[in-house]
């Protein structure tokens, strides 16, 4: 476990008033998420992308907050002082504030993240300020927002001209007056993020939008190699962990085949004595 004590808001803005960038990942399970925790990771993103990184939808439009609350769980049981978000699932924040508001809050209580996030800019932003309003820290999530991948004609990057760009530039600022205290971009021009970041004082983060941010996010499946159906431009690879499963399966397989295995070292014996009075 990391050394430190526990990560809150006024740590994440301290970082942002020092100029030191703050690093995030997703994690869905207990393991990973002691593993982030292990290597000092500050924030963990339990993000809906999880259905498609562990249970095999292939969009996260069906996950449901049941399935997050399970995922969520199992990664605040691992963590003591990493601050993790509860991302919302599709449909349980859209059709009305009331229910808005009951899902944030199981998120915080009965999961026990440090805030949640939800996309969507300014037709978002009544929303933003209710859960807000119920004493919820909310990071809007704007660009590229993969539940609304049919609307935005796929997964593209957004706001790359200039119309489009003052609508993204727009969106950050109606998010941070309803009280969000972050903002994700997800594959916007590093440009126009820096933008936007100069005008805030909620923190920014990117996903796919360059260098000049509060911090990073990346999905842990994505730089481990553990998710390979498709890589973003701005994902990076840190380890070919999916590969290195192939090969130890395949490995043992071939062991077993063998014979090789269990050999000696993973067997347990027993004394002459005690076998004789069987035999
Ligand atoms: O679910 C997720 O991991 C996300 C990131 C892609 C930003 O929302």
């Amino acid at each position: 476990m990391a050394d430190r004590d526990k990560i809150d808001i006024n740590y994440l803005y301290g970082k942002k008033e020092e100029g030191e960038k703050i690093s995030w990942l997703t994690a869905y399970d207990y393991p990973m998420a002691r593993y982030e925790e292990e290597a000092g990771i500050e924030m963990i993103l339990v993000g809906d992308s999880g259905g498609m990184t562990q249970l095999g939808y292939d969009s996260t439009l069906p996950v449901t907050m049941d399935e997050m609350t399970m995922m969520t769980k199992a990664v605040t049981r691992a963590t003591e002082t990493t601050f993790v978000v509860g991302d919302m699932p599709y449909m349980s924040y859209q059709p009305d504030k009331s229910e808005a508001i009951r899902n944030a809050g199981r998120f915080m209580g009965e999961c026990g993240t440090d805030a949640i996030k939800l996309e969507g800019g300014r037709r978002m932003a009544p929303t933003v300020e209710a859960i807000v309003d119920a004493g919820i820290p909310v990071v809007g999530h704007i660009g590229m927002t993969p539940q609304s991948a049919a609307q935005l004609g796929g997964y593209k990057s957004q706001g790359r001209d200039a119309e489009t760009a003052s609508e993204l530039i727009a969106d950050a600022k109606a998010l941070e007056d309803a009280g969000a205290f972050a903002i994700l971009l997800e594959a916007v021009p590093t440009r126009v993020a820096e933008l936007i970041y100069r005008e805030s004082e909620a923190l920014v983060f990117g996903i796919g939008a360059g260098e000049h941010v509060d911090g990073q996010l990346l999905i842990a499946h994505d730089i481990l190699g553990l998710f390979e159906l498709f890589k973003p431009r701005f994902v990076k690879r840190y380890a070919e962990l999916g590969r290195e499963v192939v090969d130890a399966v395949a490995r043992f397989k071939e062991e077993v085949k063998k014979g090789e295995f269990p050999g000696p070292d993973h067997s347990y014996g027993m004394p002459d004595e005690e076998y004789e009075k069987l035999t």
